[in-house]
């Protein structure tokens, strides 16, 4: 029998439900007695927290579990979580023998005793997906940093063809309405100043006849709490409540992800996307009529089966025609076991190259574009990091823009700030106090 762990590593792949699931693991392992290892400091416990969502993601989880063996052949125990983890289950546990436990993203809870049950050298699976099951069994937060996730939904019932998250994740659940105001005062208690809301698709979270709209204006009522987003949220989802919400609530950030895939009806369809490329337009006008100076930002694949050169001229139309002011763009992933992974006209890999950088040259120009637009704006940003010059600070403005401002301030205040210079990922920006003085 191994000695109890004493020490844990826990490393997060992946979107933003993993980083929230990641922290819930660490309380929960620290209330069973043990302590984060520091850097540079040996673990005896390491969870790989893991993405399945492209290839390269997957096929990471496997190296990182090779790369754990220490230079005398020793090795910590080690806990397969997240996305690798429910989609491979037993298969992850064949294909390394260094695999201890393997644990599902719906089963965190469970982590502790399953810990001591590998202790034995049985090696326990849970890949269940009983829904809210793991939420209940957190323990209280002590310490909250200045942007805090709260995962209000999880899984997904969209099926598109490409994607793995309705196999890893299951199927869509809302946590109750209770439950998460419930949880956003104990992060706001612990010092979170600002909620960032989380699900796959986030915008159809629901209890009863409340939608996220609802939600939102609640926890728009926390003393405290300053700043709200949400993220990830889907076309077909976007309601007249909540497009409303962004012209009303003061709290609620003018920033909005709503992923589009494709600017080709055809491959749209093929995608499963219940949108159309005119449709999507529309949602988007309808936000900017609610709250004019709101910045968009949306995902792209590129190389689905059977995009032709038209599709993707489709492609780079919607781009311009929405003016992003942030995006993720990926080459199309072929996916075992998804629909998309077994038709015809897969693309090759170098068309996907050209056309992944075409398209991030385009989207590259309206982010600077909409940060250009930006330069003389007075605003406030919530200070979160500290930055690398002496005096210097790094906050988030409510567009989500770094701003890199020097001040006395600390992390976790918001202050008041013109901005006066765009950076290519950044911008810089000085004290109103200063700007007005000047
Ligand atoms: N629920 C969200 C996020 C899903 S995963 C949504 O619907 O938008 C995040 C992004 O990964 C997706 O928006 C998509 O752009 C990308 N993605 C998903 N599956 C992929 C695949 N098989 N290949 C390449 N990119 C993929
Ligand atoms: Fe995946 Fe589509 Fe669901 Fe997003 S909406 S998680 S892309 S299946
Ligand atoms: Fe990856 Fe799972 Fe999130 S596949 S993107 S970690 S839901």
């Amino acid at each position: 029998m191994l000695p109890t762990p004493q020490r844990f590593r826990i490393k997060s792949f992946g979107c933003q439900m993993n980083v929230y699931d990641g922290e819930r693991m660490a309380e929960l392992l620290g209330d069973a007695g043990m302590t984060a290892a520091g850097d540079g400091e040996d673990a005896d416990l390491v969870v790989l927290n893991t993405c399945h969502i492209r290839e390269k993601a997957a096929e990471k989880a496997y190296s990182d579990v090779g790369r754990l063996r220490r230079g005398d052949g020793s090795r910590p125990l080690i806990a397969l979580a997240g996305c690798v983890a429910q989609a491979e289950g037993r298969v992850a546990m064949a294909r390394s023998k260094m695999i201890d436990i393997v644990v599902g993203p719906q089963a965190y809870h469970r982590l502790p005793e399953m810990v001591a049950e590998a202790r034995t050298g049985a090696r326990p699976i849970d890949t269940d997906l009983p829904g809210l099951a793991k939420f209940g069994a957190l323990p209280k937060l002590r310490r909250a940093v200045p942007s805090a996730f709260l995962t209000v939904q999880e899984g997904c019932d969209k099926f598109c063809t490409y994607c793995v998250v309705p196999y890893t994740r299951g199927a869509e659940i809302s946590r109750p309405f209770a439950a998460v105001i419930g949880e956003a005062h104990g992060l706001v208690e612990a010092g979170a100043r600002e909620i960032v809301l989380l699900g796959q698709n986030v915008n159809a979270w629901n209890d009863g006849d409340r939608g996220l709209d609802a939600l939102i204006r609640e926890l728009a009522r926390i003393d405290g709490l300053e700043r709200i987003r949400y993220t990830t949220s889907h076309p077909a989802d976007m309601s007249g409540a909540l497009i409303a919400a962004h012209g009303e609530v003061a709290k609620l950030m003018p920033y909005l992800h709503l992923p589009v895939q494709s600017g080709s009806d055809r491959i749209l369809k093929r995608m499963n996307r219940s949108h159309s490329a005119d449709s999507y337009v529309r949602t988007i006008e309808r936000v900017r009529a609610a709250r004019s100076d709101i910045a968009i930002s949306g995902d792209f694949i590129v190389g689905f089966p059977g995009e032709t050169e038209a599709d993707f001229e489709a492609t780079l139309n919607i781009v311009d025609a929405v003016g992003y002011a942030a995006a993720y763009s990926f080459k199309y992933s072929s996916r075992p076991g998804t629909p998309a992974a077994t038709m015809e006209d897969q693309i090759p890999p170098e068309i996907m190259d050209d056309r992944l950088q075409r398209l991030q040259g385009r989207l590259a120009e309206h982010g600077r574009a909409f940060n250009h637009a930006c330069i003389g704006r007075d605003t406030r940003i919530l200070i979160d990091r500290v930055g690398r010059k002496p005096g210097q600070m790094i906050g988030k403005s409510p567009w989500l823009q770094s701003v890199f401002v020097e001040t006395a301030a600390r992390i976790g205040d918001m202050l008041d700030v013109r901005l006066t210079d765009a950076l290519p990922n950044s911008l810089g920006g000085v004290t109103l106090a200063r700007a007005q003085a000047a």
